[in-house]
């Protein structure tokens, strides 16, 4: 399948569904493209369909899925945006094989994860929520037994990446002493202290609150050994996966009284669909706190996705760039002032890079600058040349075996 893209700004069709931020389209707009349509929900497959036969730009939440067969029709679109973390619901290697680029935003919420990390903290410190429920229910609990302050306690951070460390930072702030565990060397911010043991962590903290990733090594890393090696009255706090702690564990222990509370916003099983019933074995157990996964969701952290996203797509249709790319060739690329950039993508097989430089030599077309970069199955080579027009190369470089899809920028 082979394609030209080279299109001006205004022609570029972008289309945002699931009520994406504002600020996105601001954002395409503050950088020239001006053909943006919004819709504020997902759409039926039949309207998906529709809109994938002219897009060239497709922006979309967690609720659009794009299989390869939907995907088969795109033939303009050449980058997706999925205005949130995840990626399941793109078929990466489909549109990859499409020369398709697709982006999202892993970090925008770091920011919103943390504050409520601190809040959590808080609230179990002084066992508000247990409060708050007796109030509710007409009982007065006027007492100070058992209720802390954070300032001076021990905070056991578990996973010191964009989110840990932003933890880190505000406890200290309001006073904490922080260790973190992590298998990476990891900087410690102000005064946090690396442990390389997780169970030391576990049986020195005050409050232990897990930041990492779903990997073989996170999956079932907290059982009823690592729980039993916290501190008699701990509280533990999960925003990061809902494989990492094991809940039946968890919630024999909050039962005993072992543990002082806990707050957890991520689970096993989460149901797919507001309204679906949500069960988990903490249900009913007043020191536990739940949130339905919504440590990153604010406004603000919608903002920054929408920020971040929009300029990764942005820099890939300007420029060619596919930093942050999660299903193709990574390369960083900037704006080259006085020459045309082509691109070219193409099955990752030996010989083509071959071809496409000997496309410029026999027009006597001096290349300036080359990069090269190849991820599975998928190579992507971008070129800086003297001023070229599209149809001097373009043809030649299409009629090319294995190619994918190439596009003059400029
Ligand atoms: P990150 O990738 O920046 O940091 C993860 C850290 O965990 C890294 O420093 C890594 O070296 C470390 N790590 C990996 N395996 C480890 C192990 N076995 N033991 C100790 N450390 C280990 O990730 P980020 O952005 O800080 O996110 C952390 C978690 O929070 C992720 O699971 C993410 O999915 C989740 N998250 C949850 C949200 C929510 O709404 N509840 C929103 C955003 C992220």
């Amino acid at each position: 399948m082979k394609r030209q893209l080279s299109l001006p700004k205004e022609k570029i069709r972008i289309v945002l569904l699931e009520g994406i931020h504002e600020a996105a389209a601001s954002a395409f707009e503050a950088a020239g493209y001006s053909n943006v349509e919004l819709h504020p929900k997902a759409l039926p497959e039949a309207e998906l369909r529709e809109v994938l036969r002219t897009a060239h730009v497709l922006g979309l939440r967690s609720r659009t899925r794009l299989s390869a067969d939907l995907l088969s029709k795109a033939r303009k679109l050449f980058t997706i945006g999925c205005f949130c973390i995840g990626t399941d619901q793109v078929d990466l290697d489909a549109a990859g094989q499409q020369g398709i680029a697709v982006f999202h935003a892993p970090h925008s919420n770091t920011r919103s994860v943390a504050e409520l990390v601190l809040g959590l903290t808080i609230m179990l410190c002084r066992g508000i929520f247990p409060k708050s429920q007796a109030a509710h229910e007409g009982d007065w609990h006027k007492s100070a037994k058992g209720s802390r302050e954070i300032r001076g306690k021990t905070l056991g951070i578990v996973g010191y990446g964009h989110i840990g460390s932003q933890v880190s930072v505000l406890a200290e702030a309001l006073g904490m002493r922080v260790l973190f565990h992590d298998i990476e060397p990891k900087l410690p911010m102000g005064n946090a202290l690396s442990l390389p043991s997780l169970s030391d962590l576990l049986a020195s903290s005050d409050v232990v609150s897990f930041h990492v990733p779903d990997t073989v090594l996170t999956h079932g890393m907290v059982v009823i050994q690592e729980l039993g090696r916290m501190r008699e009255g701990a509280f533990l706090i999960n925003t990061s996966r809902g494989s990492v702690v094991d809940l039946e564990a968890l919630a024999s222990l909050l039962k005993e009284g072992r543990l002082g509370g806990a707050a957890v916003d991520v689970f096993p099983r989460e149901p797919m669909a507001m309204g679906d019933r949500f069960e988990s074995p903490l249900q009913d157990i007043p020191t536990a706190i739940l949130t339905p996964h919504i440590g990153g969701s604010t406004q603000e952290a919608q903002e920054n996705i929408a920020n971040e996203v929009v300029h990764r797509l942005v820099s890939f249709s300007d420029e060619g760039s596919t930093v942050g790319a999660v299903n193709f060739p990574e390369l960083n690329l900037q704006a080259h002032g006085d020459c045309s950039r082509i691109l070219h993508i193409h099955e990752n097989r030996p010989g083509i890079l071959r071809q496409v430089t000997r496309v410029f030599g026999e027009k006597e077309i001096n290349i300036l600058g080359e990069q090269l970069q190849t991820r599975n199955g998928l190579g992507y080579v971008v070129l800086d040349t003297e001023h070229v027009e599209r149809t001097a190369v373009l043809p030649a470089l299409e009629s090319i075996e294995g190619t994918i899809r190439t596009r003059i920028l400029y």
